[in-house]
């Protein structure tokens, strides 16, 4: 059965004290009701949030990782010390990553299979910007994202990974995807999935949405047969609205 998950990015966002007064109160405020809550914190933060974690359905993740597993790598973390501090889940392949980073697909891929070597869940993100929208090539941009980055993963794996799609036009901007836009490409990606692994698989695949989701917008997304989910960037760093957003399901 695949999840419903609400999984927060602070980016580059948050003092350590600052995150941990953010942390205590999304802790004290997550219900166990079955929809897993994921703060996706800065490295610094890791250790200090799983200590105030004390819901059972309230997880921790990182927002990256380094494509090596330890050695003279200066400035980087490996999956292995992310997986140390409690941690649960990593982003990898944001949008911000692939653009001011330059990963590529083959660095993604290798990363996630590091991940799920360490026993981390990947939050696997993929969006196409907007000239690509405009020229009518969102669904082939998403779909060589994909395949390039976890088509080579066995279905056991597979399995294991959680999908974001995240236009890259719609994050940071206010303007989201609309229910529509979500729905079409979420089912593209199911589609693709069960082609790939079968119906199973795509039906077990959680694929969360991320693109100026809101409280106000949340209920509407949410409501989509193949949105399970969102990844929630600016409005992850106020406890309100992102708690708003976890009870739009
Ligand atoms: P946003 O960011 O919610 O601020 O648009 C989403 C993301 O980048 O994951």
């Amino acid at each position: 059965m695949r999840k419903k998950i609400v999984a927060g990015n602070w980016k580059m966002n948050k003092t350590l004290q600052e995150g941990i007064e953010l942390a205590r109160t999304v802790n004290r405020q997550v219900e166990d009701n079955g929809i897993v809550v994921v703060l996706c914190t800065p490295f610094i933060h890791l250790t200090e949030v799983r200590n105030i974690i004390t819901k059972d359905s309230l997880f921790l993740g990182a927002q990256n990782c380094a494509s090596e597993t330890s050695g003279a790598f200066t400035g980087e973390v490996s999956v292995d010390m992310i997986k140390s501090t409690g941690a649960d889940y990593v982003i990898i392949g944001h949008s911000e990553r692939r653009s001011y980073y330059n990963e590529d697909d083959a660095l993604l891929n290798k990363k996630v299979k590091l991940a799920l070597a360490a026993e981390l869940t990947p939050i696997f993100c993929c969006g196409e910007v907007l000239a690509e929208r405009q020229a009518g090539n969102h669904m082939r941009v998403v779909k060589t994202q994909i395949e390039k980055g976890l088509f080579d993963l066995s279905i056991d794996d597979f399995s294991k990974v959680v999908i974001a799609y995240e236009p890259v036009w719609a994050i940071g901007t206010g303007v989201n995807a609309t229910s529509d836009q979500a729905q079409e490409m979420h089912k593209a990606i199911r589609e693709l999935v069960a082609e790939k692994y079968g119906n199973l698989a795509a039906d077990n695949t959680s694929i969360l949405y991320g693109g100026s989701c809101k409280p106000s917008n949340a209920k509407e997304l949410f409501a989509n047969p193949d949105v399970d989910g969102g990844l929630i960037g600016g409005a992850s760093l106020n406890a309100a609205d992102f708690m708003g957003i976890v009870s739009a399901f």
